[in-house]
């Protein structure tokens, strides 16, 4: 019997008979597939790293197997999952720290985004604004990022990408990819660490698939996953079997100069044995290279990789490094994306989930569908206006559009295909999970519960976001644990989760739990009795504090009293504590008040408190420390020549200074260009050190690029 991929489709879809409705035949076949799939997704989440079903899905999966088993409890397997918490991790790869930080992209999607990125970085560079910015275009692959590392020529070692910061040491199997050379040819530096991307052409992964379903195995939504199962093989010739392939785009450490452009560049890294992504095209002009753009995308299906855009890069490579990167990305590269794909299926049901933040969602359950070569069977459908602005109603037919990962939409409704009698759609004004009431904000869209904490939605939301594998990697808490943990009062907070340790006996006789699974989870909560800032604030699920955003405000200031602190103060938006955290690069004032709000609610703050007690919050290294302006405040005043402001600032930030808007006591610099007006005077009146711009340059450079 063939599987039909799993990737988003919802397992708990029409497809599937009601559980009421299932004679005892049929619920031992049932127990039986969902046993063998849920084994899958546990292998490919826990010993592959790559899921190919969300969540919601993971847990739908488990759910029916347990509704099944409560119905006919003498058909329940010795094998059942719902005896299993999560699954035994393999024996799992060494963790590498990058040389250099291994970013993403910028996204772009349109002419006018590019130009944008063109004007950026003429500002940046202090060029006047029809200055030609040569580009190198060329098309961005769907794979998987890794960096190999050359000494004397030959392959030492060979990382993924990880979270950027650190990834896993996959040598062995990055071996066995074509394109991958063991040993470079010509002359190389010494030391060269090069960066592709990790892919699988259509036709291995038709082939590959093809094998799959034959022996019965589950197919792979897309080459992108199938190439992430192959890297991550603990076997070498497993991972040969997938015949994966590599495209070099980038490097990071290099101990010389591959030349004074990116195609130079290119040309030594191909003399050196490597196949480049390609075509690619040097453009001097955005016209250009939006016409390159069309052709890549007018040509895409003949292609026999994946492609979901055109990358555009800086040729000259003394800019790339004088642009350096902001947060995740370069300033010298961006993605240009293609248009989207879109399918037409029916839409199923409405329903509404209830998030972290209490946000009420609709979410679209739609007939499974193919789009962009993978299966969806749900769709945001944004908020309530949203709705009603396209007027969606269930039983209709709809387009769906997939761009990227992000989640599936709905794009529009054929009201010609609409079945008579159907109806709006009705957005509930209560909070569909604790009944209290739904209410908008005064001019937002998003309609809240406001149930706060006890709304049982947000609460077990939150402590699912707290145990998270980015946040405090807590293996064996799904969705129904902490659920039921929730409903029992056993763990009401982050906290609590550290106080089950008293628990243990109880937790062993719950039902789906054993002595060894009660024992499993408590090891893996003490595990994290020692927690990096980053993933400590990360874990609070405080809206618009990403992991970047975590590790910004972590790295800024470096302790946990320090940052709820100065989130105290900078209640008042006059305060320097505010003006302070809006300066830090990469936090907009919108994350900035989502981070003072949350602090201001007596309730989170109490929550943090009760949980910082229970931990030990490892500091992050200060990558300022190491600079030689550490701990030095710099005010910048009048026109600069050579550079533009944003250069100015990145470099003193680079160099580990502060860059503040006005003069104080406190301000150890004043870097004064042409014109400088009050600031300079004040800045004489208080004896603060004046630099001129090319004293400025001396005492703050050379910057290392984030990544070259
Ligand atoms: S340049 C910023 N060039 O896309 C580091 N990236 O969405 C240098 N990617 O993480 C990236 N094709 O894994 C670059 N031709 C290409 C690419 C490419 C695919 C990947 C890369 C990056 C991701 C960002």
């Amino acid at each position: 019997r063939r599987r039909r991929p799993v990737n988003d489709a919802s397992p708990s879809g029409a497809a599937e008979a009601a559980v009421e409705a299932l004679d005892a035949a049929d619920a031992r076949a049932e127990l039986a597939r969902l046993q063998r799939e849920i084994a899958h997704h546990d292998d490919l989440y826990h010993n592959r790293g790559a899921p190919e079903i969300d969540d919601a899905a993971y847990d739908a999966l488990r759910r029916r197997n347990e509704a099944i088993e409560r119905r006919f409890p003498e058909l329940k397997r010795a094998d059942s999952p719902s005896e299993r918490v999560g699954a035994p991790v393999a024996g799992g790869f060494r963790k590498v720290r990058h040389s250099a930080p291994m970013l993403s992209l910028a996204n772009a999607f349109d002419e006018a985004d590019v130009r944008e990125f063109a004007a950026r970085i003429r500002r940046f560079l202090d060029l006047p604004a029809e200055a030609p910015v040569a580009l190198v275009a060329e098309p961005k692959i769907d794979g998987l990022s890794a960096s190999l590392r050359y000494e004397d020529g030959a392959l030492a070692v060979g990382v993924t990408r990880g979270d950027g910061v650190e990834g896993e040491d996959v040598t062995a199997n990055l071996r066995t990819v074509a394109g991958v050379p063991a040993r470079l040819a010509g002359a190389p530096p010494a030391v060269l660490e090069v960066r592709g991307e990790v892919y699988m052409t259509r036709s291995d992964f038709a082939a590959l698939n093809a094998a799959r379903e034959e022996a019965g195995e589950a197919p792979y939504a897309n080459p992108r996953n199938a190439a992430a199962g192959g890297l991550r093989q603990l076997d070498p010739a497993a991972a040969a079997a997938r015949r994966l392939r590599f495209f070099g785009y980038a490097w990071g450490e290099a101990s010389e100069a591959l030349g004074e452009t990116l195609m130079e560049a290119r040309a030594r890294l191909a003399a050196f044995g490597f196949v480049l992504n390609a075509p690619a095209r040097r453009c001097e002009t955005i016209a250009e290279a939006t016409a390159f753009h069309a052709r890549i995308e007018a040509g895409r299906a003949g292609f026999d990789f994946e492609t979901d855009g055109v990358v555009y890069k800086v040729d000259r490579l003394d800019w790339q490094a004088r642009l350096g990167a902001v947060s995740r990305s370069p300033r010298w590269a961006v993605a240009h994306k293609f248009k989207a794909e879109e399918a037409v299926t029916i839409l199923e049901a409405i329903t509404v989930q209830v998030g972290r933040t209490g946000a009420l969602t609709p979410v679209a359950r739609l007939a499974p569908i193919a789009v962009g070569g993978v299966t969806v069977a749900r769709a945001t459908l944004h908020n309530e206006d949203e709705i009603a602005r396209k007027d969606i109603r269930e039983g209709d037919t709809v387009v769906v559009r997939r761009a990227g990962d992000v989640i599936p939409q709905v794009v529009s409704v054929d009201k010609d295909k609409r079945p008579g009698g159907s109806k709006p759609f009705a957005f509930p004004d209560r909070c569909p999970v604790c009944g209290a009431r739904a209410a908008r904000e005064e001019g937002g869209v998003v309609r809240r519960c406001v149930g706060g904490l006890t709304c049982g939605a947000q609460a077990v939301e939150r402590l699912r976001h707290f145990v998270a594998r980015d946040a405090f990697d807590m293996e064996g808490l799904g969705m129904r644990q902490i659920e039921a943990f929730w409903r029992d009062a056993l763990v009401r907070e982050p906290a609590d989760l550290f106080r089950l340790k008293d628990r243990a006996g109880d937790i062993a006789k719950r039902e789906g739990w054993g002595e060894t699974s009660a024992r499993n989870l408590m090891e893996a909560i003490e595990a994290r009795r020692s927690i990096p800032l980053e993933r400590f604030v990360f874990a609070l699920g405080i809206p618009r504090i990403g992991r970047a955003t975590a590790r910004l405000l972590a790295r800024h200031y470096g302790s946990l009293d320090a940052l709820c602190a100065a989130a105290g103060a900078a209640r008042d938006s006059e305060s320097e504590a505010w003006r302070g955290l809006t300066a830090i690069d990469g936090i907009g004032p919108k994350a900035a008040a989502d981070l003072v709000g949350f602090f201001a609610e007596r309730r989170n703050a109490a929550a943090v408190a009760a949980l910082a007690r229970e931990v030990e919050i490892e500091a992050p290294e200060p990558p300022a420390a190491s600079g030689s302006l550490a701990g030095k405040t710099v005010v910048f005043t009048g026109k600069l020549e050579t550079m533009g402001r944003a250069e100015a600032k990145a470099m003193a930030q680079a160099a580990g200074a502060k860059v503040v808007g006005s003069v104080s006591k406190k301000t150890d610099y004043i870097v004064a260009g042409a014109d400088a007006g009050s600031k300079l005077s004040k800045a004489r009146e208080l004896g603060v050190k004046t630099l001129a711009e090319a004293e400025w340059r001396e005492l703050a450079g050379p910057r290392r690029a984030a990544e070259r």
